[in-house]
């Protein structure tokens, strides 16, 4: 079967199957993706950056889609991070509105998909309005019983960390939580992936190999997949190329 090169950002029902190349049995639960290139994709074509953030928005989609249909567990994606705060107000304020605007847009039929919906990352800065319409979203599909997908907003790993740091030793000094029982289970209970399992596969898109703070402490383990593609171009192609590769690996955990 062919795919188009980006999926129809209609709301369609449709389909797509496994392709042959791919093992069923041996698919990752949880993919992770740092979705990068959506400047310099802009800028190759002559248009101002935003316009790479809306193509990258349709990228996204065609993504969440092929992982539900393809039996993917889990997809979670870095869409803001707490260094991009330092990039131009403008280009801030525009991801800001856009993360709202495609939410609202979104959300019904992320439901009828029965999507389960996650933010990840310190939320407190976000404007109001994005704040409800993200807690609606997170409320609305906690049941859901379809692909998790986590949305890493104002997400960095460091501070992630910190701030579990900061949660268990809070617990100790009130007497709840003997020090010497911290474990990595109970360290991992105060990150914003309590409830999620490890990636199994990391992509990153535009040729950068770097983790950039993202997922610091669940990414210990996953498989790395870098492609050239710009994120907006990240199509169907791309993700079963990501797939042979991870199912070319042997994984080890540390092991012989
Ligand atoms: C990195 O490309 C991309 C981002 C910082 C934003 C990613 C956001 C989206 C794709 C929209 C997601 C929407 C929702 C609703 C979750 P870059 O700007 O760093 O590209 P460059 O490295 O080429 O400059």
């Amino acid at each position: 079967m062919t795919y188009p090169s980006v999926i129809s950002s209609s709301n369609t029902k449709e389909v797509y199957p496994l392709p042959k190349e791919l093992d069923r049995l041996r698919m990752p639960d949880h993919i992770a993706v740092i979705m990068d290139g959506n400047g310099r994709w802009a800028k190759a074509k002559g248009l101002p950056r935003t316009i790479g953030h809306t193509a990258g928005v349709e990228a996204l989609k065609a993504t969440l889609r092929l992982c539900s249909n393809w039996g993917i567990g889990a997809l979670t994606v870095y869409a803001f991070s707490t260094e991009n705060w330092s990039r131009p107000n403008e280009e801030v304020n525009f991801l800001m509105t856009l993360f709202e605007s495609v939410l609202k847009r979104e959300l019904s039929n992320l439901k009828l998909e029965e999507v389960k919906i996650n933010f990840l990352g310190d939320l407190d800065p976000l404007p109001v309005s994005l704040k409800d319409l993200i807690n609606e979203s997170v409320k609305s599909t906690l049941n859901n019983k379809g692909i998790r997908f986590n949305i890493c907003t104002n997400y960095g790993g460091r501070r992630e960390l910190v701030l579990a740091a900061q949660k268990l030793a809070e617990r100790s000094v009130k007497g709840e939580l003997d020090p010497s029982l911290i474990d990595e289970n109970v360290f991992a209970s105060e990150l914003f992936t309590a409830s999620e399992v490890d990636p199994d596969l990391l992509i990153r898109t535009s040729g950068e190999k770097r983790i950039s703070n993202f997922l610091l402490w669940q990414l210990a383990y996953a498989e790395i997949h870098v492609t050239d593609v710009f994120w907006p171009d990240f199509n169907a192609d791309a993700l079963t190329k990501a797939l042979l590769d991870y199912q070319s690996r042997r994984r080890r955990f540390g092991g012989v």
